[in-house]
């Protein structure tokens, strides 16, 4: 599909009258989003409710949006519902406040300053598996989240464990169960009317709060605890009027610190999984490389380069499950993408889980083929064509973080069990919430290797 296709007037399916397209949306996200580019091409047309929306998946268009006319644009209004328990941290945050703490924070995610954190990653899997045992069924997706929770807090909180897990994960299953549904509709009732589920939503925000208040309160009264890590940073840092963070700034930053760091790595290990437990080809190539490279050590900073088959496998999962499956921008201004006319306050969403999924670019592209990915694929099709970290100033910050601690623990788990799927387990299907998960886990029965 080319820009040719974008069209000065883009089409899309009528839908209802009163909804638009938002049923269709709501009925099957992925179906919906998919079909639109089979159907329309480089753009569509679409309404939700009052809101017409375009939905682009030309690689041209993307680059438009999402770096020469960035700055024209701020994140997907849409996203208004999460930031009541995100607030307005870096990922939701615009102008100039954005711009600060992308630079105050940036230098704790170049992928040389991550790989700083490769023996702490190792550790935490380490600690994780040591009460796996041979023989035992594992809700796998649930160990996986406790990993990747437990890496973002001590690499960059220096908290231990999962002191704080409970406090954090617990409310925020609710909340994004809650926050997907909030954003699906076209009317939600507003929180101050006390129904069962505002009530219920309302005392997980306040849980969620209390975690991470107390991490502040706790790191303000003892500075030492975590000296250099990303929170004395964001402590120490001042503004142009020599005014530090407040709690509440402070707050949102962690928030979308945990939140963005954990459950999109999580899902991606958890698809990585889903691949591997059902195709003995792909598995018998993993042991392959990492008995070649490894030979049973822990996996370093040094093996990441080498595991490129360990690499291939994550980099197809999040092609065909991409965790982020949907996002977007609104314009703050008119503004041309391309030929296409973009009206101040009009949102243009895109989805990595569709562009992913375009033959043009990915042949047979239902199929989990991670040597597609050999011989620098990436740098032969457009860019813009595979973003499962985005792009652009407001692309993922984690990626290089995400991508190693992903290797270390697919790694250290595969060198140390043969994982089985259940017997009899039920087909894994897609769950699209705020992120895209596997719905009702993945349980796995432990064996030797
Ligand atoms: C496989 C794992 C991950 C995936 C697939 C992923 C995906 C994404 C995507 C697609 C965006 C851009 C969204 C947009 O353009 O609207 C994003 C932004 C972001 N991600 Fe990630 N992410 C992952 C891991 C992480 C990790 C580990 C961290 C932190 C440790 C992180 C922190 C962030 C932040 C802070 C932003 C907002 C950046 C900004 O607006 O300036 N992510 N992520």
């Amino acid at each position: 599909m080319s820009s040719s296709q974008a069209t000065l007037e883009p089409q899309g399916p009528k839908g209802s009258w009163l909804g638009g397209n938002l049923m269709d949306y709501r009925k099957d996200p992925l179906g919906f989003l998919t079909e639109l580019q089979t159907r329309y091409g480089g753009v569509a047309k679409i309404r939700f409710g009052p809101q017409k929306m375009y939905v682009i998946y030309d690689p041209m268009l993307l680059k438009e949006l999402l770096i020469t006319k960035q700055e024209q644009f701020v994140k997907l209004k849409a996203f208004e519902e999460a930031r009541l328990f995100v607030g307005d941290g870096v990922a939701t945050s615009t102008g100039e406040k954005h711009k600060r703490v992308r630079r105050l924070i940036q230098p704790h995610f170049t992928r040389a300053h991550v790989h700083k954190y490769a023996v702490q990653m190792a550790d935490i899997v380490d600690s994780e598996l040591s009460g796996w045992k041979v023989g035992e069924h594992r809700l796998l997706t649930d160990d996986i989240s406790n990993m990747t929770f437990a890496i973002i807090a001590k690499t960059l909180f220096s908290l231990e464990g999962n002191a704080y897990a409970s406090a954090i994960r617990e409310p925020y299953e609710l909340i994004n169960r809650m926050c997907a549904e909030r954003m699906r509709s076209l009317f939600s009732m507003p929180l101050f009317v006390a129904t069962a589920k505002n009530k219920a939503y309302k005392s997980a925000l306040q849980a969620l709060d209390r975690g991470v208040y107390d991490i502040i309160k706790y790191r303000r009264k003892n500075p030492e605890a975590g000296e250099g890590d990303l929170l004395s940073v964001l402590l120490a840092a001042k503004d142009d009027q020599g005014n530090g963070m407040t709690d509440q700034e402070l707050r949102d930053e962690l928030m979308i610190m945990f939140i963005a760091g954990h459950e999109t790595s999580a899902n991606a290990l958890a698809w990585a999984f889903s691949y591997i437990l059902q195709m003995p080809e792909v598995e018998r190539k993993l042991y392959e490389e990492w008995d070649r490279v490894l030979q049973g050590d822990r996996p370093t900073d040094a093996d990441y380069m080498q595991l490129t088959y360990t690499q291939n496998v994550l980099w197809e999962a999040m092609r065909l499950r991409s965790p982020s499956f949907f996002t977007g921008r609104s314009a703050i201004c008119d503004v041309e993408l391309g030929s296409l006319k973009v009206k101040k306050g009009q949102s243009v969403l895109f989805s990595p889980y569709a562009i992913h999924h375009n033959p043009a670019y990915f042949p047979n592209p239902e199929s989990f083929i991670p040597e597609r990915f050999e011989n620098d694929y990436l740098k032969r099709i457009p860019q813009f064509s595979y973003i499962p970290f985005g792009g652009g100033p407001r692309g993922c910050i984690g990626n290089h973080f995400a991508m190693l601690e992903m290797v270390i623990a697919l790694c250290m788990i595969g060198q140390r069990y043969r994982l089985q799927l259940k017997a009899g387990h039920p087909p894994i299907e897609m769950e699209p919430l705020m992120t895209l998960r596997p719905k009702n886990g993945i349980e796995v029965l432990v064996g030797r290797r």
